[in-house]
């Protein structure tokens, strides 16, 4: 007897289905990775493709849990405001205050489950059905499962050679129905960082299309790299451009934390309907199921918020990686912030290349999985004997395709 598929049999929906049929490049990379390290052993396998930090957090973090663990804090573990500890927020404000010399309260700060928790506050909060929402390539491919959450449109734009967005072509892009323009500086996954004059000249074209539509336009900063960032760069800040801006980040990457999912959403002080903005966001993270950010590491960040992980080994790490790909003649720019570098991929085809370069045991992620096909991301937040384990595979990988 055939067995008859009834609709209400399946366990779950036609959308979901099709979106976990496309799935992610980085996922699919790591969990070939894992059956790699099963089958040659892990010390054989050299795994680039995962952002997942290497570094341990500062020593600050367990002097601070230790110390909270000793003394705890009565009702440290209750349900708290929906927006996080006033204490906390109170905290990030004085601290982006310092870093901004703007002048940040409690009120323009609401503590998150990290940068991704963050963003779906903000998305959820700000679109309504059918709003655009743009982004440039290459980019964080959960971006796009985020604004398909709120009911968003996405469209995605170019950047230049130097991986910065194009603003001839945002401008003309721009319509009635544009909600919010997306950025990502430092990059994941070409690690560029944008400059104060790009930032300035964004920031003044939002403005224009907002006068040009009479509605408002966000600019929202996803700044989960803001704290790496090298060669004593100055971090360009949305603030000063753009009045409608919130800023997205977390303590992932910064303090070596994404397994504990803390993260922050900063609202420009001098955005317009700010409370009522602000009010919306403290709701949505409630009725999205985050209620708050985790307690304890509310508690612990608190204290944390001028600390940060040794900058300076990822930028080592960086170098080592970058002489010696250019040695090998691979293309590929010098990333001026995050852990992650974007060569061009010397096979039109990235998959093939990636491919390619794990017949050799070096992972890597194709650059179609960030909407960039023709390149491949690294990740070199790894220890120094995976980076230097790699440079024989990509060495072999320069021969065979005649790089240098
Ligand atoms: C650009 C970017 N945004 C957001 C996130 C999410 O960060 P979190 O772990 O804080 O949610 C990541 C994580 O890798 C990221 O690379």
């Amino acid at each position: 007897m055939t067995r008859v598929e009834r609709k209400s049999e399946m366990s779950i929906s036609d959308k979901i289905k099709r979106s976990m049929a496309q799935g992610s490049w980085v996922r699919k990379m790591f969990e070939e990775g894992a059956s790699f390290k099963r089958r040659y052993g892990e010390e054989n396998v050299f795994d680039l493709s995962l952002g997942n930090p290497v570094m341990e957090p500062p020593v600050e973090f367990h002097q601070e849990l230790k110390r909270l663990v000793e003394n705890p804090l009565p009702g440290m573990h209750r349900y708290m405001e929906n927006a996080g500890y006033p204490e906390t927020r109170a905290a990030v404000a004085t601290q982006l205050s310092l870093e901004t010399g703007i002048k940040f309260t409690m009120n323009d700060i609401i503590m998150t489950c990290g940068a991704a928790g963050a963003l779906n506050v903000v998305l959820k909060t700000i679109l309504n059905e059918g709003d655009g929402v743009i982004i440039f390539a290459p980019y964080f491919p959960e971006y796009t499962n985020y604004i398909d959450n709120h009911g968003g449109i996405v469209r995605i734009l170019p950047t230049d050679e130097q991986f910065i967005p194009r603003l001839d072509i945002l401008e003309t892009t721009i319509g009635a129905k544009t909600r919010a323009v997306l950025i990502n500086s430092p990059n994941n996954p070409s690690g560029s960082v944008y400059s104060e004059d790009f930032v300035r000249q964004l920031g003044e074209l939002l403005g224009k299309k907002e006068t040009q539509y009479g509605t408002q336009i966000f600019l929202v900063s996803d700044e989960a790299y803001r704290k790496i960032i090298y060669d004593g760069r100055k971090y360009p800040q949305v603030w000063p451009y753009h009045q409608q801006s919130i800023v997205v980040t977390s303590h992932s990457k910064d303090l070596a934390l994404p397994g504990e999912r803390i993260g922050y959403i900063a609202v420009n002080p001098a955005c317009r309907q700010r409370e009522e903005l602000v009010d919306g966001l403290i709701y949505c993270n409630r009725t999205l199921g985050y209620v708050n950010a985790p307690a304890l590491m509310q508690h612990v960040v608190s204290r944390l918020q001028s600390v940060t992980v040794p900058v300076a080994e990822y930028q080592k790490k960086r170098d080592f990686l970058y002489a010696h790909l250019n040695e090998m003649g691979f293309s590929v720019m010098k990333p001026q912030g995050a852990f992650y570098m974007f060569p061009k991929s010397p096979l039109e085809d990235d998959v093939a290349f990636v491919r390619e370069l794990q017949s050799w045991r070096v992972l890597t992620v194709p650059g179609c999985g960030f909407g960039a096909p023709g390149y491949f991301r690294i990740s070199y937040c790894v220890d120094d004997r995976t980076l230097e384990g790699s440079l024989a595979g990509f060495g072999k990988a320069a021969q065979k395709f005649n790089l240098c």
